[in-house]
């Protein structure tokens, strides 16, 4: 049979418990990222269109925690607690999801598995959870592979891995995995880079961008009208699909020069041109649609305002929903707060915002004994 490498690039029959079938539990906390040049538009499978590149977050972070049994005579099974409750569509997904995975993970059709997973941050922040909990997930089987077969003991393969089956479950998540700056996508110039799994790019970046900060302002807490599956999906037959994904190739080099100078300038022309045109994209599919809200508009024009009146280095970013992730150097928190304290608050919900910025990636869980802690 022929290999695929977006599927197949980790096939191994190998992988299969020979006599009894273990039990016992893994956890690891995965942060959501903010991509600065977007996905958005992909080929099969779990393919970008184009490189992307995103700051890791620090405290907006998916906790999963894994039980594993030997699965009865049906054969593989999946119960989903999330936030303590069972959840069948995540148990479905997830499901699914294993299933997809048999191929590369041959033990998991021997076990049954109990997932406890709860985020830190609101469900309705807009946040891409789908990153945070599907690098989680994908850490977790690769966690447990490492533990039976003695595979994957080089942290770097282990990463790449890890990355590569979270692209499967959700692109964006693969670049969660890394701490830092993540970039995922084949990248002329590049070495290392892949459509199949993210690459950490923290050397040849200014100091200043590893302490970024990210200070996601809350617009509206309704769930999205369309989802990002369907966006994506809306790119195959857009008009200005290709002359976008040139767009963005261009932007990740721009930006990736520009912040290995510190040039905040730069930095901010490409950020807010990245976002404004991935939801120039959603506006211009058919069907048209608009995820953005009167006060996103609200805000961009009073971020334009204050950034000359002000000479601060503060940009917006987008993710595919209404929230502005308002981007800054560290040294400017005390105006950027004091600026959201006195003219954003009316633009946002009861939520408000969450405070973020670039963190160190994601982390196995472990008690104060080595163990780990199942619940919701
Ligand atoms: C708007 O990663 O959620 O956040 O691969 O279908 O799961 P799937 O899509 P997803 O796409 C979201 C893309 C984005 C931009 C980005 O993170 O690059």
């Amino acid at each position: 049979m022929t290999r695929n490498p977006s599927t197949d690039l980790y096939r191994n029959p190998e992988l299969q418990f020979r006599g009894e079938i273990p039990s016992g539990r893994i956890g690891w906390r995965s942060p959501s990222n903010i991509a600065l040049v977007k996905y958005w538009g992909k080929k099969p499978v779990q393919l970008p269109q184009n490189p992307s590149v995103s700051f890791t977050l620090k405290n907006s972070n998916t906790e999963t925690v894994l039980e594993y049994m030997p699965a009865d005579e049906r054969g593989m099974d999946v119960v989903f607690y999330f936030d303590g409750e069972r959840n069948e569509q995540f148990e479905k997904k997830t499901k699914n999801f294993f299933d997809s995975l048999k191929d590369t993970f041959p033990f998991i059709g021997r076990l049954k598995f109990v997932i406890h997973s709860k985020n830190n941050f609101p469900h309705s922040a807009g946040i891409a959870s789908s990153a945070s909990g599907m690098s989680a997930l994908a850490l977790i089987l690769c966690d447990l592979e490492r533990n039976y077969f003695n595979t994957l003991t080089d942290d770097d393969e282990f990463f790449r891995k890890a990355s590569y089956i979270a692209r499967l479950g959700s692109g964006s998540a693969c670049r969660s995995v890394y701490g830092g700056i993540s970039l995922w996508g084949d990248t002329e110039g590049l070495p290392g880079t892949s459509d199949l799994y993210a690459f950490p790019v923290q050397q040849d970046i200014h100091p200043d961008f590893l302490t970024y900060r990210d200070t996601i302002l809350l617009i509206d807490a309704g769930q999205k009208k369309v989802s990002s599956r369907v966006g994506h999906s809306l790119m195959d037959k857009h008009p200005f699909a290709k002359q976008k994904y040139k767009l963005a190739r261009k932007n990740l080099k721009v930006l990736l020069d520009a912040m290995s100078r510190g040039d905040f300038q730069t930095f901010i022309r490409i950020t807010e041109l990245e976002a404004l045109s991935m939801h120039a994209m959603m506006m211009t599919s058919n069907p048209y649609y608009l995820l953005m809200k009167p006060n996103t508009l609200n805000i961009i024009e009073r971020v334009f305002n204050f950034r000359q009146k002000q000479n601060t280095p503060v940009s917006f970013t987008l993710d595919a929903g209404p929230n502005v992730h308002l981007l800054y150097p560290a040294a400017y928190r005390n105006v950027v707060m004091n600026f959201i304290e006195n003219e954003l608050m009316p633009y946002l919900t009861a939520g408000g915002y969450i405070d973020d910025e670039v963190g160190n990636g994601p982390e196995r869980i472990k008690d104060k004994n080595g163990e780990i802690k199942v619940g919701g």
